[in-house]
């Protein structure tokens, strides 16, 4: 597992890049802050803290995206130092803005972003791409323990070494998506690589239930039931997409909850909500083992 599959959003931040003349602040995340250029572009700026290769990465997934037909922005150039990308301006707000606003609006826009997420899974991987690590830690099973049965435990074990794997997005949430009209366009792909589908599935599942303004640690005053409402629209969508079972994406999603009701690095609220979530998720997959 990379350390992305272990906890649901990164607050690592470090100081941002100071922003440069003639360019203008839209967008920031965990990562990196994103700037309108003159040119009618953006560019992306990672802050000092960021990896190098995950930066490359993000590049050249994107583009293959680009490429294949996902809707997302296209990333025209890496920097000379590796620290930047510059590429196409997206229009739009970011979805979990949009669910704040207009929440039903946003659930009817599950089935699209589940279509698109689909797709990102039949992308050929890139010669090199990069592979999340494939064993499950025990710890990652261990820290089901204290919200399943015995059954459960071990059901959720099978499936999570069992899981199919692929192109995968990493990190599809609802801010790292933008809504214009209809059309959603999909960005941040500095996590992306080759690993297990229902782990990604399951992840998404996780954020859109944990879904905070993008960068923000605290949640969206949004109710426990409406954020059900929109995770089980996406969910439904992606399984008739794809074809998939629930049970191992239900388990991937228990994972990633457990990971965040115990992150430090979260606030309170944030750790609480998570919690909640949790609870649901693994006594629906407890009754059903
Ligand atoms: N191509 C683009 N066009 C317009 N706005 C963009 C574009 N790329 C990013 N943004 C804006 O900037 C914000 C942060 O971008 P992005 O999610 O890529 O950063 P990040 O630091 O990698 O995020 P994370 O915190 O998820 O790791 C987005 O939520 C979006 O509002
Ligand atoms: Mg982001």
């Amino acid at each position: 597992m990379s350390r992305a599959l272990e906890t649901v959003t990164s607050d690592d931040a470090s100081d941002p890049p100071a922003t440069p003349a003639g360019e203008s602040e839209i967008g920031r995340g965990a990562q990196a802050a994103v700037y309108a250029r003159a040119d009618g572009r953006v560019v992306k700026r990672y802050f000092a803290d960021v990896a190098r290769a995950r930066i490359v990465w993000e590049f050249r997934n994107a583009r293959l995206a680009y490429e294949h037909g996902v809707p997302t922005w296209r990333p025209d150039a890496l920097s000379e130092d590796g620290r930047s990308i510059v590429g196409q301006r997206v229009t739009g707000e970011t979805l979990s803005a949009l669910a704040a606003r207009r929440p039903w609006r946003a659930i009817a826009l599950m089935g699209e972003l589940a279509r698109i997420h689909a797709h990102i899974h039949r992308l050929p991987p890139p010669p090199g791409c990069r592979r999340w690590r494939r064993h499950v830690k025990p710890s990652i099973v261990d820290s089901l323990a204290p919200h399943l049965g015995p059954a459960a435990i071990e059901r959720a074990r099978d499936l999570l070494l069992a899981s199919e794997s692929g192109f995968c997005h990493g990190d599809l949430s609802p801010s790292n998506v933008l809504v214009d009209g209809g059309r959603l366009t999909v960005l941040d792909w500095g996590r992306s690589g080759v690993g297990p589908i229902a782990a990604d599935v399951g992840r998404a599942y996780a954020f859109i239930l944990c879904a905070a303004p993008g960068g923000a640690p605290t949640p969206l005053p949004l109710r426990l039931a409406y954020r059900f409402r929109l995770a089980e629209a996406y969910l439904a969508a992606y399984l008739a997409e794809s074809g998939r079972m629930r049970a191992p994406i239900a388990a991937w999603a228990a994972v990633t909850l457990a990971a965040a009701a115990s992150d430090a690095r979260r606030t309170a609220p944030s750790r609480a909500l998570a919690q909640a979530a949790l609870e649901r998720v693994a006594a629906a997959f407890d009754r059903t083992a």
